[in-house]
């Protein structure tokens, strides 16, 4: 199949090019809604995985929302198969339970938001495309900046609970999703869930200063990734068979 990825310099990107190195990279503005109407109109993809956005700053929604919008738009003019990256976060952590898929998302982030809504604009922009909701992606050969924040003095949160998965598995996951028939939101995230604290002690393997995050933030945004399992040869490890 021909691939493309987007955001492909990424942590997640650079992983799924080094699988698939004969996949198509180039990087146009995602805001830009000709730009990748003629980058595409060029590659003729069969599958893109979209895996660009911004975590934060002023330009995130219009990146995360916006852009995703574009790639959807054009990725359907093609009848290109479509694999968009989403986050646990577009829940609001308050179930108390791993969130499924048919929860509905809640967002409480300004992050969270624009990446909801970009669920929302993708499903409608390309209706068949698989929206994947993953945790902290961690464990890479060089660490990820999950794994580099740990490093650095701080205090983690013990009530702030996360499914981390280890880079090379999502990326797998991700290439054998591109051709299987399954649209909708997916859960693929790790078989392990952590605190945001216990995460940081497994990268350090030392105790680290840890506080309850306010409830303000997205607390417990464990994934049920057992429907992902069932699809799926790629193992999803769990963080301390990543990190321990
Ligand atoms: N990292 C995590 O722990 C995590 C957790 C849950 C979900 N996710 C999701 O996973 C996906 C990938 O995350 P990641 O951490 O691998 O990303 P990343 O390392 O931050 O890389 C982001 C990529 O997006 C590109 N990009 C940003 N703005 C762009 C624009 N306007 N036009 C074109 N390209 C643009 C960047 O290229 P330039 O640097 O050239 O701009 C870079 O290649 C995201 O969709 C994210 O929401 C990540």
């Amino acid at each position: 199949m021909r691939l493309h990825v987007t955001g492909a310099t990424g942590y997640l990107g650079s992983e799924l090019v080094r699988l698939r190195p004969d996949a198509s990279t180039e990087r146009v503005e995602i805001r830009d809604p000709n730009a990748v109407d003629e980058l595409f109109s060029r590659l003729r993809p069969e599958v893109v995985i979209h895996t660009a956005y911004r975590q934060d700053g002023p330009d995130a929604r219009g990146i995360n929302v916006d852009g995703a919008e574009n790639v959807a738009r054009a990725a359907a003019r093609l009848g290109a198969r479509l694999v968009h990256l989403s986050t646990d976060v577009v829940f609001d952590g308050r179930k108390g339970a791993p969130y499924v898929e048919a929860d509905e998302p809640s967002p409480v982030s300004k992050y969270g938001r624009t990446k909801a809504e970009a669920e929302r604009r993708v499903a409608a922009a390309s209706p068949g495309a698989l929206i994947v909701r993953t945790s902290l992606i961690v464990g890479g050969a060089e660490p990820s900046k999950h794994e580099l924040a740990a490093c650095r003095p701080g205090t983690w949160f013990t009530n702030e609970i996360r499914s981390p998965v280890q880079v090379t598995d999502l990326a797998r996951a991700l290439l054998e999703l591109a051709v299987l028939e399954v649209a909708g939101p997916l859960h693929v995230a790790g078989a392990e869930d952590v605190s945001r604290a216990e995460l940081a002690e497994l990268v350090t393997g030392r105790p680290v200063d840890s506080a309850e995050a306010p409830p303000t933030r997205p607390l417990d945004c464990r994934l049920d990734s057992s429907h992902a399992r069932s699809l799926l040869r790629t193992r999803l490890r769990g963080v301390r068979e990543v990190l321990g």
